[in-house]
């Protein structure tokens, strides 16, 4: 798939996620097969401060190529600054238009411009119009029940020069509950000429498979089902090319992949900041091993990184026997 003018791989996306889709996490799925990955979302109003905490989110290696920055905020103006500014360090620019929380709507930002198409169009032109490469938004499937507009909104969006839409299939007031609609991304899929991206609820190769089928979209996101489970990209990608499934990934590679995160986000942001990231990614490596519920109440109370590790092989390792 192409994005504008950025070559995609074969293979599902890694979703922006607020508090988890970091630098080390992105270069993680991408070695496993991720074919494109964006930061969580950075508020184009922090970057004007350059807060030290934006300035971590806007961290970027290598490795995690190509990636994506995806931006927030509610002023045309100062959204193409900021896409303009700190633009380069990315392969692309991804405008956030779907997040529910209380905090950014009422604020008239992420889901709230589905309610104001005009001010979203305008955004939309203005980045397109600043930021020297492709510019793709993320959206719902509308603000609530009586209004879903996803078709026409992102029918707009492309007038005004997106490169790519992507479509969690959920309205603003379902936030996550339900199942997400793939009606909708498919109707999407139909109205517009740009690459449709489908997203919600994508945990495995079957579930990429249906997502494909039913919407026609051009590729999948996946966001929860990654938490402590880069491997769902090559399991994905293994199946759209086979129909097999591949196996889990055993005790010893969870153990080997969980303490390369949490040395990787060390050497990134310190130990301290990296120990108490690293509680709830240790947890999801967990997910569905022997014993994971004691060793995840141990695991909050680690007061260093290399205490975890040795929880956490401790627990995996009796889980294999
Ligand atoms: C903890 C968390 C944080 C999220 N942060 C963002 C974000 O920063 N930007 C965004 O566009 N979506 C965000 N999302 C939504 C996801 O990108 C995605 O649309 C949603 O989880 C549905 O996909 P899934 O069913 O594969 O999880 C977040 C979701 C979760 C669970």
């Amino acid at each position: 798939m192409r994005i504008g003018t950025v070559e995609i791989g074969d293979g599902a996306l890694l979703a922006p996620m607020a508090g988890i889709t970091e630098m080390p996490f992105r270069a993680l799925c991408r070695r496993m097969g991720a074919a494109l990955v964006y930061t969580e979302m950075v508020s184009v109003n922090s970057l004007l401060y350059r807060s030290a905490e934006a300035e971590t989110l806007l961290d970027t290696s290598p490795e995690e190529r190509p990636v994506a920055v995806q931006l927030f905020g509610d002023d045309p103006a100062l959204m193409a600054d900021m896409a303009a500014r700190w633009g380069e360090r990315y392969d692309l620019i991804d405008l956030n238009m779907g997040c529910p929380a209380p905090k950014i709507v009422k604020a008239g930002r992420g889901c709230a411009l589905m309610r104001n198409p005009a001010l979203a169009a305008q955004i939309a032109q203005r980045v397109c119009a600043a930021a020297g490469k492709p510019v793709t938004a993320k959206i719902r499937a509308g603000w609530d029940e009586e209004s879903r507009n996803a078709v026409e909104f992102a029918r707009r969006l492309e007038d005004a020069g997106i490169a790519a839409v992507c479509v969690h299939g959920r309205t603003r007031s379902q936030q996550y509950s339900g199942a997400a609609d793939l009606r909708v991304i498919a109707r999407v899929k139909e109205a517009l000429s740009i690459p449709v991206i489908g997203n919600g609820d994508v945990d495995s190769g079957p579930s990429a498979a249906r997502m494909l089928r039913e919407t026609g979209c051009d590729a999948v996101m996946v966001g929860r089902a990654a938490r402590g489970n880069p491997w769902v990209f090559e399991q994905i990608a293994h199946y759209l090319r086979t129909g097999e499934t591949l196996p889990g990934p055993s005790c010893a590679e969870r153990l080997g992949v969980a303490i390369e995160h949490g040395r990787m986000l060390a050497a990134q942001q310190g130990e301290t900041l990296a120990a108490l990231k690293m509680r709830k990614h240790m947890a999801w490596y967990l997910h569905g091993a022997r014993g994971a519920a004691a060793c995840r109440r141990h695991l909050m109370a680690a007061r260093s990184l290399s205490e975890m590790e040795e929880m956490l092989a401790q627990c995996l390792t009796a889980g294999e026997s």
